[in-house]
Parts: C-alpha cells; structure tokens; sequence
C-alpha cells in the first residue's frame, strides 16, 4: 500500500482519545474480523445489505482487496492511555475503472456511532480517492437506513435516481 500515505489523527467531539484514520494492512485481518462481530445485527446487516456470517472471510477480503489499484479499507483506531489500539470504524473502497466510479461501504461500532467518526472515515476516504485521480463515488444504502442517509447527505452526497424500492443509490463529483 505504498501509495497510501494516508494516516490522520482526529479528534471527533463526544470522544476522549485520539482516533486515527489509517489504511489497512494485513496483520489486521483478526482485530477487523473481531470488530466485525461486534457489531449488532442491525449495523452488521445494514453494512453488509443482508446478513453475513463469513466475518473472517469478509476482514480478510477487506484487507486483501487493498493490494489492487484502486482499492483500499481504511480503519478509524481509538487509541488510549497506552493500551492497545481498538478498531471502532471501517470503510472499504473500490474503484470502477470501466464506470469510473468508487464505491464504498462504511460503519462505526455502535458505541461510537454520532460522534463524528463516520464523517470524518468520509472525508479521508474522499481525499485518498481525489489522490488517486478519481472524479466520482457513489454508495447504495437501504431507503430505511436513516443514518446511513444523513451521514452521505452531510458529506455532498446526492440520489442518482438508480435506486429502486429497497435502495437508494447515493452520488458525489469530487472536487479536483
Ligand atoms: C451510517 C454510519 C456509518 C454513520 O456513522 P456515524 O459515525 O454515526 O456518523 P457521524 O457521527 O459522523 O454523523 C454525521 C452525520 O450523519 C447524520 N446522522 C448520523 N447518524 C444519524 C442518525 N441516527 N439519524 C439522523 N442522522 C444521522 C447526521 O447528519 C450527522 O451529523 P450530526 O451529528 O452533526 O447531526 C453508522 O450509523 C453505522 O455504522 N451504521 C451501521 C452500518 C451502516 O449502515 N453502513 C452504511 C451502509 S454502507
């Protein structure tokens, strides 16, 4: 991942700690598998569009994806008071060559959800991709997922209209 440069601390409100935002590699596989589980079934379910039971087979194909041009997971750490690092948010980005459009998944453990953490794996994620060269993302989210909607509303993401009754597909040009 040597073009990935990317390794920010931030600061979201409500939290005590610094949370860095920094690509996955491959010794991550166990922890992400492991915050993958931790998930409640409804943020597991509204990350995956369905339910997955396969949660090392998906980390592991997160991190393995990231190797490709293109692609990559980044991993939003709490670090705090010396201990180890804890995974409470992921997102995993994939470009299109052909459609030359990214598209991404997202989630923030839910402890941690509302605080700033998902918007700002949003914007991180938006500069890897604008450093990349890519022009366009786009993510599809079940119509029921308020959050979901909110956060890509919050972050310039508009309907492209190409949903249907179940989802809505949701569309941003980056600014070069
Ligand atoms: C969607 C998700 C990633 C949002 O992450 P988050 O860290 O909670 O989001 P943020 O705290 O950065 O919120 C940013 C904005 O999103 C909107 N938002 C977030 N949660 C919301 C909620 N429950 N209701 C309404 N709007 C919400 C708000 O506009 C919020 O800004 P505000 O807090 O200043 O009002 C998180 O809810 C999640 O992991 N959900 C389960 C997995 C999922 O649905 N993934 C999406 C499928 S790809």
């Amino acid at each position: 991942m040597s073009q990935l440069s990317l390794d920010a601390v931030v600061r979201p409100h409500r939290i005590t700690g610094p949370v860095c935002i920094r690509p996955a590699k491959a010794s991550d596989v166990e922890s992400l598998s492991i915050y993958f589980t931790g998930l409640s079934s409804m943020s597991r379910n509204r990350r995956f569009m369905g339910a997955r039971a396969d949660l090392a087979v998906v980390a592991a194909e997160c991190v393995a994806m990231a190797g490709h041009p293109g692609h990559f997971t980044l991993l939003a750490e709490l670090r705090q008071g010396g201990g180890p690092a804890t995974i409470i948010g992921e997102t995993r980005y994939a470009y299109d060559a052909a459609a030359r459009c990214g598209d991404f998944a997202i989630s923030v453990a839910d402890m941690f959800q509302r605080k700033g953490i998902g918007l700002q794996m949003m914007n991180a994620m938006e500069r890897q991709a604008g450093d990349l060269g890519h022009e366009m993302i786009a993510a599809e989210t079940a119509r029921a997922n308020v959050e979901m909607r909110g956060l890509a509303k919050k972050a310039g993401y508009e309907s492209s209209g190409l949903g249907d009754w179940f989802s809505v597909h949701l569309a941003k040009r980056l600014l070069r």
